[in-house]
């Protein structure tokens, strides 16, 4: 019998701040409609130094093996794609995996390529099950950023927060993933990167979605004819894309070929989420499939769904997945709306200097997180409330 294996839990974790982006483009002196129609933009994450990649990674994944019930000896790999790691040789993994007491017996490492670091990931540990040597263990993969640009670039309105951590098991409650048939484009090219030391990345803007335009083509035409070859529909329901701004999720599906009234049904339904909290690099296309099955797990039901992954520099893959029966009950126990609900607005002073600070504020986590600290010899200290 076919082996079923995909996503079985996915939890959301983000700042507890947010910016409304119609603040942000008064004080640069924007008309707003060029955040809100021009980017699909609506709030923005901010991020304080205590809440770094380890601590969002942290949080995420403890509220993703609560709603899978799931006890912690299943697990046998942790992958955090991310990049926006804390320190050059020690992974973000590492840290998730002290903060969390996971099993010694796993292997436990990150992974890098831009905003597609998660799905490198989520592929390895799909096929780490499909191979057998998870001999019934499950995964837990991260996906953890902070999206900066900096004050006043062309990229602070697409900035953003949060990390999203995904079970990848055996007769998965939320997506099937239909291993093997995926479509991948790659090509060397400097659209986005962020050089060693630097806090922000450099972007070269308009490039940039060019890039993403001519991957999402090529590995959606890959993709085709992988399921063409395997005899599966090419009939999608909904397609999540890598979202660095809500409307480039847009300008990807009219690029291949789609029009407007299917980019309402088959797209817009993952954007919700998305259009709340702003970039976060690799658990992009993850937030936007965390708010879709949120928003109509019940309807999507053994229906299929493409998703596009993309990291600039760059790498890409196109690869699809069943909605399973149990998702809306799953999906329910990561309580996405209560983690959207317990933000705090900000206005753009505050934000001006949150952005400004090097080292984390002395204050204790919120209930339920974990917190950054501050260094000691040398060492990342984190507390856990
Ligand atoms: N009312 C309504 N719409 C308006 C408007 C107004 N008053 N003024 C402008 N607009 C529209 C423009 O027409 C444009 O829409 P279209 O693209 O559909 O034509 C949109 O608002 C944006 O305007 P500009 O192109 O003039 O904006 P910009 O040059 O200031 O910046 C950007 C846009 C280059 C995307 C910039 O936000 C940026 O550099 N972002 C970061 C890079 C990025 O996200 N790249 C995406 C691909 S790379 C990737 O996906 C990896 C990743 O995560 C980073």
């Amino acid at each position: 019998m076919k082996t079923r294996i995909g996503i079985d839990s996915l939890a959301v974790a983000v700042p507890r701040r947010y910016l409304d982006i119609t603040d942000l483009a008064r004080a640069r002196g924007v008309d707003p409609a060029k955040y809100t129609q021009g980017l699909g933009a609506r709030e923005m994450a901010v991020a304080d130094p205590g809440e770094d990649t380890v601590s969002l990674a942290a949080t995420a994944a403890r509220r993703a093996i609560d709603a899978a019930g799931l006890d912690k000896s299943e697990l046998g790999l942790i992958v955090v794609g991310t990049e926006t790691g804390v320190d050059h040789s020690k992974p973000v993994a590492s840290f998730v995996h002290g903060l969390l007491d996971l099993p010694r017996a796993m292997r436990v490492y990150d992974t890098q390529h831009a905003c597609y670091g998660g799905t490198a990931g989520l592929m390895t540990a799909v096929e780490w099950i499909a191979s057998g040597a998870a001999d019934g263990r499950s995964a837990l993969v991260i996906c953890s950023d902070i999206a900066r640009y900096g004050i006043d670039t062309a990229g602070e309105p697409t900035q953003g927060a949060g990390a999203i951590a995904m079970i990848v098991a055996q007769n998965p409650a939320l997506l099937e993933l239909d291993i093997g048939i995926s479509g991948t484009s790659s090509t060397h090219v400097h659209d986005f990167w962020r050089p060693l030391g630097h806090r922000e990345a450099q972007v070269d803007g308009h490039y940039s979605v060019q890039c993403y335009l001519d991957a999402v083509a090529d590995a959606y035409a890959g993709w085709k004819t992988a399921a063409t070859e395997r005899d599966v529909s090419a009939a999608l329901a909904r397609i999540c894309y890598h979202v660095p701004f809500c409307k480039m999720a847009k300008k990807a599906h009219l690029h291949l070929g789609f029009d407007e009234a299917s980019f309402e049904t088959q797209v817009a339904p993952t954007l919700g989420l998305c259009a709340r909290i702003g970039n976060v690099y690799t658990g992009s296309l993850y937030l936007g499939l965390a708010g879709l099955l949120d928003a109509q797990a019940t309807d999507l039901a053994r229906r299929r769904i493409g998703l596009f992954s993309y990291g600039s520099g760059c790498t890409s893959e196109f690869f699809s997945g069943t909605v399973a029966n149990a998702a809306a009950e799953r999906i329910a126990a990561a309580r996405i709306a209560d983690v959207l609900a317990d933000r705090e607005r900000i206005g753009v002073e505050e934000y001006e200097r949150i952005m400004a600070m090097t080292a984390p504020a002395d204050e204790p986590p919120q209930p339920g997180r974990f917190r950054f600290t501050g260094v000691e010899a040398h060492r990342r200290q984190y507390l856990r409330a």
